[in-house]
């Protein structure tokens, strides 16, 4: 595929950087960037309470859905390369229209960006270029529904076809929940996300989230991760947007990723550029590895957040040039990601409550934490009228720390975790049990 002809001009620098977004991902994308000498300024918008704490950092208000404002802001700022955080915008379109105003755009197009606003277009994508997936059936209404899970006998998950905010998926145990999932969707429970559903065979096994940076032809694996979506410990209760993360997966072998790579990664994006589809940014593969192998649970159009946290302190300063390669289509694919010997892993700190109903505005204190290799990134906070940092949103802050081991890690991610402080804070105690090899030993 020839790279688009509205492909931005390098400005051969990168001194003022803009994220979009307001979570702990953006925090922790500006935190990596900002470690390039090159870069003079990182400004959010339109970030937290947070990201002011981290260097070079600065919050914009404005509003990204008037797009002429931001264009004239942008421009006044001499902004060099744009990373679009969340999937909202980009399913908007934002990114087309930012490219088209000649500002390099890390983040795919909206054509892109379908690979996670339409399940059943990335369902359908999928099956065309034969990756490795559930069986699934697009469902138009709860009749057709009901048809389909009376007549098959497997268990099935049921889906919301469009973005639910991580919402929109149902994991039921019998027949009668799984039309009751359906029935709550048609009854517009998710809006017009939930005009088509999708109904998949449940699959099972361990999951792993992959990341590959793409400039529309070639891409570059990150490290890979491990999220824990669970709200409670041992995997139990609710669905959440993540809990916690740890990076590398040791579940993942180098064979393992070679298939995943063959089987998955480069089909995707041959078949992306099949569809003509300049594809620039991230792609999130969702993975289960189930006995007969890898399989995409889902693919998303961004970083994954709490994963994001969690890989970003593994990256050297070159990160940011990996961005810009993104977005001007001129990766090699040669490039190496230079990690630390080290692997790293994070704990998120919810508010009371959490997934459903919450709470905000509780002081939060934050005592004395290690300096090195330990980073907070706020997800959810402000600052009130007293000028005092608090809780503003169910999952308030990221832990998150570096080291030989997840022993080591972990340690130190739970014993700085204990200098912070809210109303109502919640965190699982067990995140990356799996590969602390003490965890099970203590408990
Ligand atoms: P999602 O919101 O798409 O990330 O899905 C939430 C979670 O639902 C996933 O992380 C899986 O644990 C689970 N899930 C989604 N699809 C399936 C499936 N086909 N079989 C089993 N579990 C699934
Ligand atoms: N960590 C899951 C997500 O970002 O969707």
């Amino acid at each position: 595929m020839s790279i688009n002809s509205t492909s931005p001009k390098s400005f051969n620098r990168l001194e003022n950087i803009l994220i979009i977004g307001n979570g702990g991902r953006e925090n922790s994308l500006a935190w990596a960037i900002q470690k390039n000498e090159l870069v003079k300024k990182v400004f959010l918008i339109p970030g937290n309470a947070g990201s002011k704490r981290i260097n070079k950092c600065e919050r914009i208000k404005i509003d990204i859905n008037n797009r002429n404002e931001l264009v004239e802001k942008l421009n006044f700022l001499k902004i060099d390369l744009i990373v679009i955080g969340p999937e909202i915008p980009l399913a908007n379109g934002l990114a087309d229209f930012l490219r088209k105003k000649d500002f390099k755009v890390f983040g795919p197009g909206k054509d892109g960006a379908k690979i996670e606003y339409s399940k059943s277009w990335a369902k359908q994508f999928m099956q065309e270029a034969n990756i490795p997936t559930a069986n699934f059936w697009k469902v138009n209404s709860l009749e057709e529904a009901k048809n389909i899970i009376n007549s098959l006998s497997i268990p099935l998950v049921v889906k919301a076809d469009g973005l639910a905010s991580g919402k929109g998926v149902f994991i039921p145990d019998s027949k009668d929940e799984c039309i009751r999932a359906a029935e709550s969707i048609f009854n517009g429970k998710f809006g017009d996300s939930g005009n088509v559903i999708v109904l998949e065979e449940k699959i099972q096994g361990p999951e792993v989230s992959v990341f590959a940076l793409c400039d529309g032809e070639r891409y570059v694996l990150l490290p890979t991760a491990q999220d824990h979506k669970r709200l409670n410990e041992k995997d139990q209760g609710p669905n959440t947007g993540g809990m916690g993360a740890y990076s590398p997966a040791p579940l993942l072998g180098e064979d393992d990723l070679s298939r995943i790579i063959k089987e998955i990664i480069q089909p995707t994006i041959d078949q992306l550029n099949k569809k003509n589809i300049d594809y620039r940014g991230v792609i999130y593969f969702g993975l289960m590895i189930t006995k007969s192998g890898p399989k995409v649970i889902e693919y998303n159009c961004r970083f994954g957040d709490p994963e994001c946290q969690t890989i970003m302190p593994l990256m050297d300063q070159n990160f940011v040039f990996l961005l810009e390669k993104c977005s001007m289509g001129n990766l090699t694919g040669g490039e190496k990601i230079n990690t630390f010997d080290k692997v790293s892993g994070c704990v998120i700190a919810t508010s009371k409550g959490y997934p459903q109903e919450y709470q905000i505005g509780f002081p939060i204190k934050i005592g004395k934490i290690d300096s090195i290799d330990c980073q907070i990134f706020d997800s959810g906070t402000s600052i009130s009228r007293n000028g005092e940092l608090v809780t503003n949103g169910g999952r308030v802050l990221s832990i998150v720390c570096q080291d030989k081991d997840f022993d080591m890690v972990f340690e130190k991610a739970y014993k700085n975790l204990k200098e912070i402080t809210f109303d109502g804070i919640y965190f699982r105690n067990d995140i990356g049990h799996q590969v602390r090899k003490n965890f099970y030993k203590k408990n």
